[in-house]
């Protein structure tokens, strides 16, 4: 079987409830009929009910972009891991940049999370990446890997299939962003996996290590036809229907160049 390419948008706090349903109504009205892809939707929590129930049986796995460590308690304002399966999500988008720099989430709660995760059977999608100083004082691939041994640090290899990375450099994500040369890509993947593969065995090498950041549909073939890229993570770009499947095709034509 081919290897599989991986592909979904994260919405952030965008999208109501309607248009998250005209959004994948009008996507898979355009979806190519590959068996080798595998996409995933991150709409924002209120939108997820609706989201559930319109992909139905697409295939296309539903995340949330965040919640608490407990299964229940007085935590006002959190969104609990049962809450999510509840209601039909699959995946948990953890350690966004955007949460990790803009709501002080850190990798020791990160790690609660992962954990909450696995007791409640979900997919994790563990975001990680250095900031612009990081990388310009030559850490960049010990700050990832920090951040991928302490979130990660009690999972058990056996989970492994139901764990995907993002590489998200920090200073390449949304309005503003650079997007990265393809090389400190590549270089950052292969880092990456070295990672996981000493801190998770050898079953790590099939962990899927997907790339976000300002991907568009000018410069996405270049990450798909990385041999280290096993996807694609975007945001801005896929947030129209039309645009979410331009750049998936373009991914997928590149990636199977490979
Ligand atoms: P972007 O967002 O594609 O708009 O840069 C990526 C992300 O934040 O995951």
């Amino acid at each position: 079987m081919d290897k599989v390419f991986y592909f979904g948008s994260n919405f952030k706090m965008h999208q109501t409830p309607d248009e998250t349903r005209q959004f994948i109504d009008s996507l898979r009205q355009m979806l190519p009929e590959d068996q080798s892809i595998q996409l995933f939707l991150i709409p924002p929590f209120t939108s997820l009910t609706t989201a559930s129930t319109t992909l139905g049986d697409s295939g296309i796995w539903l995340g949330a972009q965040n919640m608490h460590w407990a299964d229940t308690g007085a935590h006002t304002g959190e969104i609990s891991p049962t809450m999510l399966t509840s209601i039909g999500v699959e995946l948990i988008m953890l350690g966004h940049a955007e949460r990790r720099g803009q709501f002080g989430e850190t990798d020791e709660a990160l790690r609660m999370k992962v954990n909450a995760a696995v007791r409640n059977d979900l997919r994790i999608l563990l975001c990680v990446g250095e900031n612009a100083e990081q990388r310009s004082s030559q850490i960049a691939a010990e700050t990832v890997a920090i951040q991928l041994k302490v979130a990660l640090a009690d999972l058990e290899a056996s989970y492994l299939p139901k764990l995907m990375v993002a590489y998200e450099p920090v200073w390449s994500i949304g309005e503003g962003g650079t997007p990265a040369d393809p090389t400190i890509v590549a270089a950052m993947h292969g880092a990456i996996r070295t990672t996981l593969v000493e801190h998770l065995g050898e079953q790590a090498r099939s962990v899927p290590v997907l790339y976000g950041g300002s991907v568009n549909p000018t410069n996405c073939a270049e990450y798909a036809a990385l041999a280290q890229v096993d996807g694609l993570f975007v945001g801005r770009a896929a947030w129209s229907p039309a645009g979410f499947a331009e750049v998936l095709q373009l991914g997928i034509k590149a990636n199977a160049s490979l």
